[in-house]
Order: C-alpha cells, then structure tokens, then sequence
C-alpha cells in the first residue's frame, strides 16, 4: 500500500519542462558583470531647457584609476544625450585638459587664476570643445600652488563653489575631476557637489583606501555640505577574461552593494588612444564597446 497517493503532486503535469524550452516561472535571469539582474536604462528624457547644474565629482585618492577617463567619457556621452555638460580640470596634472585635445601648459587663464584672483570670471576661463554641449574649464600645474595658497583664505574649502556658482543655470551637469589626494582641492570639489563617484579599478587593492575616501566625504558632508552623496563606485579596467577581475568586482558589490553602478567599464585600448587623439571615445571610437559602456553610464547617471 502506498502512501503517495494521498500527497499532492509535486510537479503538476502542465507545468512540466518541455524539452528544449525553460519551466514556466524559472526563465534564466540574465545577469551583468556584477552578477546582478541586467538593467536596461530608459534614453533620458529630451530637454526643453537646460539647469540647474547637478553637480559631480569624480574621486579617488589613488591614481591610475579612471577618474579622467570617466570625467571626459561620461562628459561625453551625456552632451551626445542632449544635457549641457561643464568638465572642470581640478588636477594640476592637467591630464582632463589634455584628452579633450587642450595644451593646457600655453593657457593664460585656468581655473587656478579664477580661484585666486577676483578680477577673473569664469566666461573668461571656459574653453568649448570639440563636442557639441561639452565645456571645459581648463587646469594646469599652477593649481599645486593654489593648494597652499587657499589655505590662508576666508572659507578656503568653499572656493571652487563659489566660482563655480555663476555658470550653474547654464548648464545640466558638471563633472569635476579631482587630483588623487584627499587634500584642500578634493575637499573643495566636494563642497562644490551634490554626488561623488568613485572610480574602482578592478585590481588587488581596489578596496584599499575606500574607507578613508568615503570617511571624508562624510565629513564633508557634516561639516561642510549636507547635500553630498555617494552616487556611485564605477568598476573600471574590468577584464572578464580573467578570474581575479571578477572576483575583485564581486568583492566590490558584496561591499557596497546598490552603490555599484551595473554599469562596468572594461579594460580595452581604445582608451589610451583617445588620449592621443584628444578626443572622446563616442566620437574617436562610436560604435565600440568603450563608448557603448559609457553610453550606458550616462543612461544610468540620469535614470530617475
Ligand atoms: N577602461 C580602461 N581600459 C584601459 N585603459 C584605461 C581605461 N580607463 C583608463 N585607462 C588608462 O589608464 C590610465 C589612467 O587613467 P586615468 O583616467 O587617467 O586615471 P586617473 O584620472 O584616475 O588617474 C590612462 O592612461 C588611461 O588612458
Ligand atoms: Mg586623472
């Protein structure tokens, strides 16, 4: 005598697998490289007019780790998408200058004589680019002094958001990139912003120091600037060849979990070149994969 009988079927015969064809209700999910369910960001919405600027800065005390190629590609892509888009070299490295095809060395006025001197006004510094929507405010090796220089000012880490201030309705978005260090300069673009984004390189070590970045802005946000937020950790220089790469992103979004943009950014050369050509890769390179991923980080930056 069997018992069986008197259980309900575990598998009721029309839900059953049809050889070939997934069970009902077990579609695979396609996940991204965050091993996440894949999204797909809505094209944003077309603009009537354009401002307040949101305000963005790109951080990461560690060098090497995108921030430039970020500020420019990121730039790039949301002027393509119609927002008018200010880049502010804020490194005296002058490196944000350079890839968007500027000799920032030649220049007479940069954002560091806008900092310092109060004759200046921005309209005098802005440089347009070769993008359509996409404004420079160039910097060079004169904003290492400004660091020391700021220190004996009234209200030192509110400079740049003051100058900053005038243009704001101007414009949709400003993107600020930040030196690698935590110092006087970093701490100004944070006072300046409404959200930070963090590069991550995907390597041993990314984590390492994210602790102290994240402590500052916090701080900052204390103390100086209650609108701050973490926007997002963009993973950059991801090669899904490799396992290590993988198992750094993983470790990257079992950390900070919703704060890790889906959208990854790959290790691909196509990015040292548009170094050299000085231009974006949405417009050195449209249709690859580099621009793609960029693309797709605006469409996410702008999703509600
Ligand atoms: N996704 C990428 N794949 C390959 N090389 C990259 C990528 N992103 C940036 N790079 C290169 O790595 C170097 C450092 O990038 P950069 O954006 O200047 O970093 P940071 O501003 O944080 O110092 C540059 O030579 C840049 O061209
Ligand atoms: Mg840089």
């Amino acid at each position: 005598m069997s018992t069986n009988a008197a259980e309900p079927d575990p598998a009721p015969a029309d839900d059953s697998p049809t050889p070939g064809l997934p069970a009902a209700g077990t579609e695979p999910v396609e996940l991204d490289a965050t091993l996440r369910p894949k999204q797909v960001f809505p094209e944003p919405p077309v603009l009537e007019s354009h401002g307040p600027a949101r305000v963005i800065a790109l951080c990461n005390q560690k060098g090497g780790v995108g921030k430039t190629t970020t500020t420019i590609n990121l730039g790039a892509a949301l002027a393509e998408a119609g927002r008018r888009v200010l880049v502010v070299d804020f490194d005296p490295q002058g490196a944000l200058s350079v890839g968007l095809g500027v000799n920032p060395h030649e220049l007479d006025l940069t954002v560091y004589n806008l900092l310092m001197q109060r004759d200046v006004a921005i309209e005098d510094v802005l440089l347009k680019t070769s993008v359509a929507g996409l404004d420079l405010l160039p910097g060079n090796i004169d904003l290492s002094a400004a660091e020391v220089q700021l220190v004996s000012e009234v209200a030192r880490e509110q400079t740049l958001a003051r100058v900053l201030a005038p243009v704001l309705g101007e414009y949709d978005i400003v993107l600020i990139d930040c030196q690698p260090s935590l110092g006087l300069l970093t701490v100004n673009a944070l006072a300046a912003a409404d959200g930070v984004i963090i590069p991550l390189e995907c390597e041993f070590f990314a984590l390492r120091g994210v602790a102290l970045l994240m402590d500052t802005i916090y701080r900052v946000q204390e103390r100086i600037n209650p609108r701050l937020e973490v926007e997002g950790i963009l993973a950059t220089m991801y090669d899904s060849r490799t396992l290590h790469s993988r198992e750094v992103l993983a470790r990257v979004v079992e950390a900070f979990d919703d704060k890790v943009f889906h959208t990854v950014i790959a290790r691909t050369v196509r990015f040292p070149e548009t170094t050299v050509a000085g231009e974006p890769i949405t417009t050195y390179a449209s249709s690859s994969t580099g621009a793609a991923a960029y693309r797709q980080l605006a469409r996410e930056v702008l999703a509600p």
